[in-house]
C-alpha cells in the first residue's frame, strides 16, 4: 500500500468512526472478491452473456427454460462461494453499532449469510423465486426443480427469479426506504460498483446532497467518484481490512 492510500484509509477510518449514521452501498465489486463475476469489465457477465436474452420479462416468457437454466447455473456456482473478509469486517461494524444498514445491488445473498438483516437488495435475491400469476414467494430450494420450468405449489403458474430484470421498476417502497437511508446517513460507504444502472445509482447522490461524506472503494474509478470525499483504489476485501485495522485504534 502506498502513502497515499494509508492516508486515505487513515482518513476513512476517521469519519467512519465519528458516524452516527454509516449506510454501505455495494455493487457486484463487492462480491468479486468473493469469486462471483461482475457485470461489466473484461469478465463481467454481460461481456459473455446478452442481457436482453436473459434478464427481461419478454426473454423469460419467451423461453422460461433458458431463462431457468442460466439463473440455476448462477446459484449452483454460489454454493462454493463464501462472504470473504471484507463481509466479517461490515458484519462486525453492524454486530457493535457502527453499521446501520446495507443496500445493495447484488442478489446473491451474502450480506445476509454474514450475518447482518438489516439489508436492502435493491435488486431481488437469486436463492428466491416468485409466481408470475399468484405472487407467491419461496426459496428456490424449497421448490421442485426437476424439470423446468419451475411450477407454483400453490396455483401452478409460472414461477421466476425473484430478481428486477432490464425494463422493469423497483419495489416502491424498497426504493423509498433506499432513498430515506440515504438522506439519513452522514457517511456511506459506496463499495464497488460502476454506478451507471439507476434508479440505484442516485443513492450515493442523495446522501450527499444531503450533508453525508462519501466514502468509494472501487478498484477503478466510476461514475460515483466525481462526488467522493475519499476514494481508496483497492479491492474490496483488501480495503476494509485496513480501514478495520485502523479502526481499531480508535475503539
Ligand atoms: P458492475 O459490473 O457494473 O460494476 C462493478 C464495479 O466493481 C466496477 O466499477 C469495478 O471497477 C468494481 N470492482 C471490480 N472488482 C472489484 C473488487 N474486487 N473490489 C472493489 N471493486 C471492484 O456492477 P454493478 O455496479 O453492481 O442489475 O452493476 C449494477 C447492476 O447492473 C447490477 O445490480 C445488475 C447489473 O445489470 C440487475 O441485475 C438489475
Amino acid at each position: 500500500m502506498s502513502n497515499i492510500d494509508n492516508e486515505l484509509i487513515v482518513k476513512a477510518a476517521e469519519y467512519i468512526y465519528r458516524a452516527k449514521n454509516l449506510i454501505v452501498f455495494t455493487g457486484a465489486g463487492m462480491s468479486a472478491d468473493s469469486g462471483i463475476p461482475t457485470f461489466r469489465g473484461e469478465d463481467g457477465l454481460w461481456n459473455r452473456y446478452r442481457p436482453e436474452d436473459l434478464a427481461t420479462l419478454d426473454a423469460f416468457l419467451s423461453d422460461p427454460v433458458k431463462v431457468w437454466r442460466w439463473y440455476l447455473w448462477r446459484i449452483s456456482r454460489l454454493k462454493s462461494v463464501k462472504p470473504h473478509k471484507g463481509y466479517n469486517v461490515l458484519s462486525r461494524w453492524y454486530r457493535i453499532g457502527i453499521l446501520k444498514y446495507v443496500i445493495t445491488q447484488n442478489v446473491d445473498g451474502l450480506f445476509i449469510e454474514s450475518g447482518i438483516d438489516k439489508v436492502i437488495e435493491l435488486h431481488g435475491n437469486i436463492l428466491r423465486a416468485r409466481c408470475t400469476s399468484c405472487r407467491y414467494s419461496s426459496p428456490i430450494d424449497k421448490l421442485d426443480r426437476s424439470s423446468l420450468p419451475i411450477i407454483c405449489p400453490r396455483c401452478y403458474g409460472l414461477m421466476r427469479p425473484d430478481v428486477v430484470w432490464f425494463g422493469e421498476p423497483l419495489n416502491p417502497s424498497i426504493l423509498d426506504k433506499a432513498y430515506q437511508l440515504a438522506r439519513e446517513s452522514d457517511v456511506m460507504l459506496v463499495i464497488g460498483t460502476s454506478g451507471v444502472v439507476y434508479p440505484a445509482a442516485y443513492i450515493p447522490y442523495i446522501a450527499k446532497e444531503s450533508g453525508s461524506k462519501v466514502i468509494e472503494i472501487n478498484v477503478e474509478e466510476s461514475m460515483i467518484t466525481e462526488i467522493s470525499d475519499i476514494f481508496i483504489g483497492l479491492r474490496a476485501a483488501e480495503a476494509l481490512t485496513y480501514i478495520d485495522k485502523y479502526l481499531s485504534r480508535y475503539r
